[in-house]
């Protein structure tokens, strides 16, 4: 299972939006897709519960929380026993808005910033668990998954630290504005530091232009300006602004069920084709096809 953190600190570019198309897409062409929702704003959590999660509910935050406290076995909070299917084909892990106060607490020991990468590789290791019946029952058969997307809260705190640290890649949604770009400079580098003493092995698999209105003049000048600084780095797919998209979102619904004719649908499955190709992510947990039909 490959984990992908979809990451960018600068707010409202476009990530919760990346994570949910584009676990949609991977589903849709086969790959066994959880989502772990990051960011206490739950946006994501909304969309694929289609309700706010209640204050006494478990979420990411407990398997956080909970993790490498080897004396705590009777409230231990694995990842997969935090699974939830959903209707969109893909599985997922709620988040909690108390997931706001954490960002110090988790950071006090050394070992802090391994708690998700702990829970992640448990999820891979599920033969491991009790709960593999409960994880049979959603959309990946076997409870084993090809894909794992983090959505990230806008920020570079501890909780996007943790994010990274448990990746093997990231995605970062730009809104080509000048504002929105001057903050990649900063992600680059906090990814490089993480590289160096967390996880040696996260990459920036690419950014990805999004909410992309080009009758706007400054658009083709911002993506010409991206592609000069980034090169390579800049995916190829880029995503446009669609209503649809934003449409699918307040139903909680993916663009397969709300707009089967949308240009999106194509868009996303060239983006999950091109993630899929610049990562080792493979076919093997098949997603049920039945709710990707
Ligand atoms: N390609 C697009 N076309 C139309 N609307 C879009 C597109 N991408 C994102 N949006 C809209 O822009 C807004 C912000 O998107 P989203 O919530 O995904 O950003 P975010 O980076 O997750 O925000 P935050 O930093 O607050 O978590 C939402 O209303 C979303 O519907
Ligand atoms: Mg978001």
């Amino acid at each position: 299972m490959d984990t992908v953190s979809i990451v960018n600190q600068k707010g409202g570019v476009g990530k919760t939006t990346t994570t949910i198309c584009l676990a949609a897409a991977l589903s849709k062409l086969g790959y066994a897709t959880l989502v772990v929702d990051l960011d206490p704003q739950m946006n994501g959590t909304k969309w694929m519960l289609g309700r706010e999660l209640e204050e006494d509910e478990a979420s990411v935050l407990d398997a956080i929380i909970t993790a490498g406290d080897q004396d705590q076995s009777s409230s231990d909070w694995p990842l997969a026993r935090l699974i939830e299917p959903s209707d969109l084909g893909f599985d997922f892990v709620p988040a909690h808005a108390d997931l706001a106060n954490v960002e110090g607490e988790i950071g006090e020991k050394p070992s802090r910033p391994y708690l998700l990468r702990e829970r992640v590789k448990e999820v891979e290791e599920k033969h491991q668990f009790g709960y593999l019946d409960e994880v049979d029952a959603h959309n990946a058969s076997d409870g084993a998954y090809d894909v794992c997307l983090v959505d990230c809260p806008p920020s570079l705190g501890l909780l996007v630290v943790q994010a990274l640290t448990a990746s093997d890649g990231l995605i970062v949604p730009v809104s080509v504005d000048g504002m929105s770009m001057q903050g990649l400079s900063q992600l680059v580098s906090t990814t490089r530091e993480v590289r160096k003493y967390l996880n040696e092995s996260v990459e920036i698999i690419g950014l990805l232009p999004n909410n992309l209105d080009y009758r706007a003049g400054l658009v083709n000048e911002g993506l010409e300006a991206l592609r000069k600084n980034y090169g390579d780095l800049v995916l190829d797919t880029e995503v446009p602004w669609r209503s649809k998209i934003i449409e699918a979102s307040t139903y909680g619904t993916t663009l397969y069920d709300h707009a089967p004719s949308s240009d999106a649908l194509e868009i996303y499955e060239n983006l999950a084709q091109e993630v899929v190709s610049r990562t080792s992510v493979t076919e093997t947990g098949k997603a049920q096809s039945s709710v990707q039909q």
